[in-house]
């Protein structure tokens, strides 16, 4: 049975092109069982006919605050009260500027202020409304107060851009309610630290080497096992990512500070998760002036010694040692050397996936991965980095209470 069976689900649309994939919307998140309730602004209803989502979700459409027929069937603040979830599918950049400001200048977005359920947006927008400072503020603003952002991806826009701008599929953000609702509490009074992302080792004041790792799986990983309980420490290398809610961050640049991070936090906890993309060398040396080039020399080469290895020190603990949890990111026989990492740094479990298939992987939102243990392997079905976290959360609380 799906999570957002008899969940009651607000489904507000702002104006944009997007709506049109709304109504796909309404009915993935009713053939999960939920029940949906539509408002759109003013902007909304001159993209697609409010008639359209009436029918697909069996309720009358909202759109007037100031509507005495609607205000006598369910007024305003009823509807606030009945939503387990406020979902906004399309938000704009102006509904979200509006909601950052708590403005409550129409139906949607009085709604939200006087709701208390959690609110979750999905932004569509042009590529450079999204990048521009005044969005990426607004956002921040309601990602501290705990709004769900739910993409946007990056593409092909309807005006013609490329980037990031648009909404996430209709598919994919039901999952993203599916998995808001579906937390249990697999991972309640336990302690876990996760690292993610790259470490950059610098080889000047100016020059690192670092690798793509975007810190997207670690910080899944951190939010799903929040949500199933755990109290979370997430050390993050230098990635573009907001902190999952109630979730202790501590930043780190290079690999010794990684370590000295994780050793401190490790004493403490039940569970480590290592995610994170460490560089395996560094430079032997720090310049401490930027490197010239030098007239005359068409080559050059650095000289680099090896990284502390982080998660195999955390293993190899005979006192405090928490239950041990690696990634292997691989390009080829995934799977061969994901076991021959499992047993060299004397893991309890490894993760393995395959960065080489550019639908997954490295900075993608997807991944497709295969879970390792000494009692054998299991290859989870290709999902959202977000989905297949909660599953390898649910997988490793199973594993680690065994
Ligand atoms: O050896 P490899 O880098 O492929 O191993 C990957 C696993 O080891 C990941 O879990 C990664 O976080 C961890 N690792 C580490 N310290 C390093 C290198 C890798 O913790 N120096």
């Amino acid at each position: 049975m799906s999570s957002l069976s008899n969940k009651r689900i607000l489904l507000g649309i702002s104006g944009g092109i997007a709506a049109y994939k709304s109504a796909d919307l309404v009915r993935r998140l009713k053939d999960r069982g939920a029940e949906v309730r539509v408002v759109m602004t003013t902007g909304a209803r001159e993209f697609v006919q409010p008639l359209t989502f009436q029918a697909l979700s069996s309720n009358p459409v909202y759109s007037d605050l100031l509507d005495p027929a609607a205000e006598a069937a369910m007024g305003h603040i009823e509807l606030a009260k009945w939503a387990d979830l406020v979902l906004i599918a399309p938000a704009s950049a102006q509904v979200m500027a509006k909601l950052a400001c708590g403005m409550a200048d129409d139906l949607l977005t009085t709604l939200c202020l006087a709701s208390e359920a959690p609110l979750a947006l999905a932004p569509a927008m042009n590529q450079a409304m999204w990048r521009h400072p005044a969005t990426a503020a607004n956002a921040q603003t309601l990602h501290n107060r705990g709004a769900h952002l739910w993409g946007p991806a990056a593409g092909s826009q309807a005006c013609g851009d490329v980037g990031p701008g648009r909404m996430l599929e209709p598919a994919d953000l039901a999952l993203q309610a599916e998995a808001m609702f579906g937390n249990n509490d697999c991972l309640r009074g336990k302690s876990v630290v996760i690292t993610a992302g790259p470490t950059r080792e610098a080889l000047d004041p100016v020059r690192y080497l670092s690798n793509h790792s975007s810190g997207k799986m670690g910080f899944a990983l951190a939010e799903a096992a929040q949500r199933a309980g755990a109290q979370v420490t997430l050390i993050a290398g230098p990635v573009n990512l907001n902190s999952p809610a109630h979730v202790k961050r501590v930043d780190v640049v290079d690999a010794r500070e990684m370590r000295d991070a994780a050793e401190r936090a490790a004493d403490l906890c039940d569970i480590f998760i290592s995610a994170a993309a460490v560089a395996d060398f560094r430079p032997a040396a720090l310049a401490e002036q930027k490197i010239k080039k030098r007239e005359g020399h068409d080559e050059s080469s650095i000289a680099l010694v090896k990284n502390p290895d982080i998660v195999a020190g955390i293993a190899a603990r005979t006192k405090r040692r928490p239950f041990t949890v690696g990634f292997a990111a691989e390009t080829q026989q995934v799977e061969q050397y994901a076991q021959s990492k499992l047993k060299r740094k004397k893991l309890d479990m490894i993760v393995a996936n395959d960065v080489s298939r550019t639908e997954s992987g490295f900075n993608s939102d997807h991944n497709t991965v295969t879970v390792i243990d000494r009692s054998g392997s299991n290859t989870l079905p290709p999902a959202l980095k977000t989905d297949l976290a909660k599953q390898l959360i649910e997988i490793i609380a199973n594993k680690a209470q065994q």
